[in-house]
């Protein structure tokens, strides 16, 4: 594991193979946390021309759920996700305060990287939080944060539902 000096950000996501999803209903009035994870969420789509997201609170009560638990239990380290109901994106953060739209700005930055003709991704780099982010078929989204004082770091998990990262499909 490394540990630097200043701060230090990772990524992760989760990948599927196929399966049916249904998307539930939708939340009303969003707290501002969640506009800005679906603000900035939906920027990103847009500019590749996909349709936004909508916030859930049911998938965005899973997520805090979560955080919740990876704070109490786990030192703030990434969730053990394996492909389930939901795609993911998470973000550790060691050393600094990330709000949710560095966190979303932080995925989005995978997209240097990703080359939409082939649906590849530059040798030695990784894209899949960046095409879980601008994935289609995903209708809904919720995400949380937490942080861990003791560990000075931080988590932040979107999910996703129905999933993304469908290995072979392209995003859009
Ligand atoms: C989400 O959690 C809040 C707070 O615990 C609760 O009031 C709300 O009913 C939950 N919403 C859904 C859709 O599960
Ligand atoms: C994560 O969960 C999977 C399936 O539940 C398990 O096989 C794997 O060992 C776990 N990995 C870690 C790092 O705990
Ligand atoms: C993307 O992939 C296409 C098809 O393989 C290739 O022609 C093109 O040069 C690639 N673009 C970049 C920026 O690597």
């Amino acid at each position: 594991m490394l540990y630097p000096a200043l701060f230090l950000l990772l990524a992760l996501a989760t990948f599927h193979v196929s399966s049916k999803g249904e998307a539930p209903p939708v939340a009303p009035s969003l707290p501002p946390a969640a506009r800005e994870f679906l603000e900035a969420h939906n920027e990103a789509r847009a500019e590749v021309g996909v349709e936004p997201l909508r916030w859930s609170e049911q998938v965005a009560n899973v997520t805090s759920k979560l955080v919740r638990y990876q704070r109490d239990k786990m030192g703030c380290q990434f969730a053990n996700l394996t492909a389930g109901k939901y795609g993911s994106n998470q973000l550790w953060a060691h050393g600094t305060a990330v709000t949710a739209r560095m966190a979303v700005e932080e995925w989005v930055k995978q997209k240097l990287f990703y080359n939409h003709t082939d649906n590849s991704c530059v040798p030695n780099h990784k894209c899949g939080v960046y095409t879980q982010v601008v994935w289609r078929k995903s209708l809904e989204l919720g995400c949380a944060q937490a942080t861990c004082v003791k560990e000075d770091a931080s988590l932040t998990i979107c999910f996703y539902n129905p999933p993304g990262n469908y290995v072979g499909e392209s995003p859009y």
